[in-house]
């Protein structure tokens, strides 16, 4: 858990770059209906919870730097026995300054009564546009009620500004709580992924598998995936987000899993690739030395120095030259890499930031140049191979090949910490873990 003290330095680090006269508005996420009057289970904004830690839905959190009566106000609901009894307890307006540290609380209710008075005199107010189209107008309400009131001398913010980039640039440097609970997120899925691979044998439905990786996460203490499985058996493999985890799992197919659990709101997202009979196949097995050379070849670049695109290049050259090998591409490396020729089996990028989000916030260019990696930063490497049988010209013999091989990787001061190095994923780990089978 990230403690009250780390919450409170970051809304003063957040303050202290918005300056005086200015504030912030940061609301949590909707809650969002899946049918009719079922809910789907609520996840807070993540902003909004790195700053603040409230798991509540229906919450705002004003920031007001330099304000005498306090600084950080939470806008929330109100206890209330009867409606606890029945949808589950509430942090109520005291909870929140005592349990989460607001100086002051107010009824979520009140917030138009009370945030107008808030924007007064200020010069820039800091809102994140574009999230959420009913916060939107209710911020524009709130500016025009201060703008009618001019004439009595009170003056509303002239600059609204997205807070966004002081934020996620906070938000990419991991601390030390966050990169342990990253870890943690990371050990308990590639656990999941192990449990996957022994339990797995032809027959078995692909959402079978989805079972097992959720069982682990929960029975581990990841109360929910980071994001929903991909389990993909022969050529949905291919496919590159494909969820619908519904097909059976035949025997002579690879399978791709591409799954991570949420710890205490961080994500992990690892991808392992493997045969669904335990024994990787000629074909299967020349695939997939390269496309692990590549991730192993794109992680070796992460150091402190390096620019964002290093890996990404390295990974690109390894598949290339693999897809020459294979006879699959022709020509010189060189040539091909620079026409992308790599690009119908090969068509994402190598990695993205990850944190609170999978694909996590923070500029990936600064100033038009690709960014340096600097310790505390955590990405995937994730390169993949996707021989789909509608690749034009394909040989049949790599037909629904699709291989993503995907690990959490942390920039430390003197190169690179792999967080998902327990998930195996050399071809002998592979068949030596999958030869001991678990009972689904
Ligand atoms: N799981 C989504 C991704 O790998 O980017
Ligand atoms: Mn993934
Ligand atoms: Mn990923």
């Amino acid at each position: 858990m990230i403690d009250r003290k780390e919450l409170a330095r970051r809304r003063k680090r957040l303050m202290d770059m918005m300056g005086d006269d200015s504030v912030a508005i940061i609301p949590t996420a909707p809650v969002r209906i899946r049918n009719r009057d079922v809910e789907f289970p609520f996840r807070p904004e993540s902003d909004f919870f790195y700053l603040t830690g409230f798991p509540e839905p229906e919450a705002v959190a004003v920031l007001i730097p330099g304000r005498p009566q306090g600084e950080y106000l939470l806008f929330c609901r109100e206890r209330d026995p009867k409606l606890e009894r029945w949808d589950g307890a509430r942090a109520g307006l005291e909870g929140a300054c005592s349990v989460y540290g607001a100086d002051d609380a107010f009824p979520i209710g009140d917030m138009n009564d009370i945030i107008a008075g808030l924007l007064e005199n200020k010069e820039r107010l800091y809102y994140n546009i574009g999230n959420d189209t009913a916060f939107d107008q209710r911020i524009s309400g709130w500016v025009n009620a201060v703008r009618d009131r001019v004439r009595s001398g009170v003056h509303a913010p002239d600059e609204i500004i997205s807070p966004n980039h002081f934020l996620h640039e906070m938000r990419l440097y991991k601390s030390r709580n966050e990169i342990k609970i990253m870890k943690k997120a990371a050990r308990i899925s590639a656990g999941a992924h192990k449990r996957a691979m022994q339990v797995c044998r032809p027959g078995m439905m692909e959402y079978q598998l989805e079972a097992e990786l959720n069982y682990e996460f929960m029975a581990q203490g990841a109360r929910f995936p980071a994001y929903p499985a991909i389990v993909g058996g022969g050529r949905n493999a291919c496919i590159l987000h494909y969820t619908e985890n519904s097909d059976v799992l035949s025997d002579g197919d690879l399978l791709l899993i591409d799954a991570g659990a949420e710890y205490d709101s961080y994500a992990s997202d690892i991808s392992r690739t493997f045969p669904v009979n335990g024994k990787f196949s000629k074909a299967q097995r020349a695939v997939y030395e390269i496309v692990l050379e590549a991730q192993l070849a794109a992680i070796e670049t992460i150091r402190p120095g390096t620019h964002w695109n290093e890996p990404h290049e390295a990974a690109i050259r390894v598949i290339t030259k693999g897809l020459v090998d294979l006879g699959i591409l022709k020509g010189s490396v060189k040539q091909l890499v620079s026409d992308s020729a790599y690009s119908p089996y090969y068509m994402h990028r190598t990695g993205h930031w990850l944190g609170m989000d999978v694909h996590d916030v923070g500029d990936y260019k600064i100033e038009g140049e690709w960014r340096t990696l600097e310790p505390g930063m955590i990405m995937t490497v994730e390169p993949g191979l996707y021989l789909s049988a509608e690749t034009r010209g394909l040989a049949r013999k790599w037909w629904n090949i699709g291989i993503r091989i995907e690990d959490d990787v942390l920039v430390t001061r003197n190169g690179y910490e792999v967080l998902s190095k327990d998930a195996p994923k050399s071809i002998d780990a592979i068949e030596e873990l999958m030869a001991k089978q678990l009972a689904a």
